[in-house]
């Protein structure tokens, strides 16, 4: 396994198999799996493999992996003290990211994403927009580089644990700005307001509704969102798209983003990352990048 620690990295997967995964989080270790029979594989390999490398996990938490994001409850304490605080801060390349295993099916931080935040932080962009900002991970890779940002999510509360990130990172105040709102409502706004970015993140939910009813499936509507962002982009601008859908593999990604290319009369190139190491293909989230010319 690689040396995650001399990179200044705590938080990473530990290792994938068919319907469950287990995470390290710092000192924590979070198992997910979709059945009990995968529950109780994951937790006794974990076990075998904390003997052989002599790891002891401050706490172990688990997760059930439903079908449906109704069914999503926090994380499981199964082992080690509960008085200890639900909150701790992990370590990304350098940069600090807080974890919470109490406030929700999510703890605040998507692994697979790292190589992602590390090309945004290396892409020596100026001003970026972050849509579906959730903690601001992307914001802050951009904002230590330099760039100015835009953080949108339609909660308040992920933008609060956004904007803590920012202080953890000693990031100043100012250039930043976190808009708590419909994504679908704020593109439309910042293109009246002939606002333009260089760097745009598009990592949606696969299933949202927003506060005024409205229904978002990436399936059939992330090319209406790709349409909009493309609105305020400016003209060397790098898009990310990016999501969790099983169903949309990163060809499929790229074949969206060039019909809609061709219709909004824009042309690019399109490029993936590496994936972490650490994540088997078909694990973590289908990611690619557009850079416009
Ligand atoms: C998959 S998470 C995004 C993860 C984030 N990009 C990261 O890497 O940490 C989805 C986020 O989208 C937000 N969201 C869902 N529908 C939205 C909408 N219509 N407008 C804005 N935010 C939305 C949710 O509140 C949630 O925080």
């Amino acid at each position: 396994m690689r040396d995650f620690e001399a990179e200044g990295t705590n938080a990473y997967r530990l290792w994938t198999i068919t319907d469950g995964w287990v995470e390290r989080f710092g000192p924590d270790v979070l198992i997910s799996f979709k059945n009990q029979a995968v529950r109780k594989r994951l937790t006794t390999e974990y076990f075998l493999w904390a003997e052989a490398m002599g790891f002891n996990a401050q706490r172990m938490f688990e997760r059930f992996l439903p079908k449906r994001n109704e069914e999503r409850t926090a994380p499981k304490l199964i082992l080690g003290d509960s008085s200890i605080s639900s909150r701790s801060v992990v370590m990304e390349r350098g940069l600090r990211f807080e974890i919470d295993f109490s406030i929700g099916y999510s703890v605040g931080l998507f692994i697979d994403q790292r190589e992602n935040r590390t090309f945004v932080r290396k892409s020596a962009s100026k001003r970026i927009l972050n849509c579906f900002a959730y903690t601001c991970s992307f914001s802050v890779a951009a904002a230590i580089a330099g760039a100015n940002t835009v953080s949108v999510d339609l909660s308040q509360k992920s933008l609060e644990r956004g904007r803590a990130n920012f202080v953890l990172n000693n990031l100043p105040a100012t250039g930043h700005h976190f808009i708590a709102d419909d994504v679908f409502e704020v593109l439309p706004r910042l293109s009246r307001k002939g606002e333009k970015f260089d760097l745009i993140v598009l990592d949606p939910p696969t299933f949202s509704r927003s506060r005024r009813g409205k229904t978002f499936q990436v399936e059939s509507d992330f090319e209406d969102l790709f349409m909009a962002a493309l609105e305020v982009a400016d003209r060397d601008c790098r898009i990310l798209l990016s999501t969790n859908c099983a169903a949309l593999s990163e060809r499929a990604l790229e074949v969206m983003g060039r019909f809609c290319l061709k219709a909004s009369r824009r042309a690019g190139s399109f490029h993936s990352e590496p994936r972490p190491v650490e994540f088997p293909p078909d694990s973590g989230a289908s990611t690619i990048w557009l850079t416009l010319r």
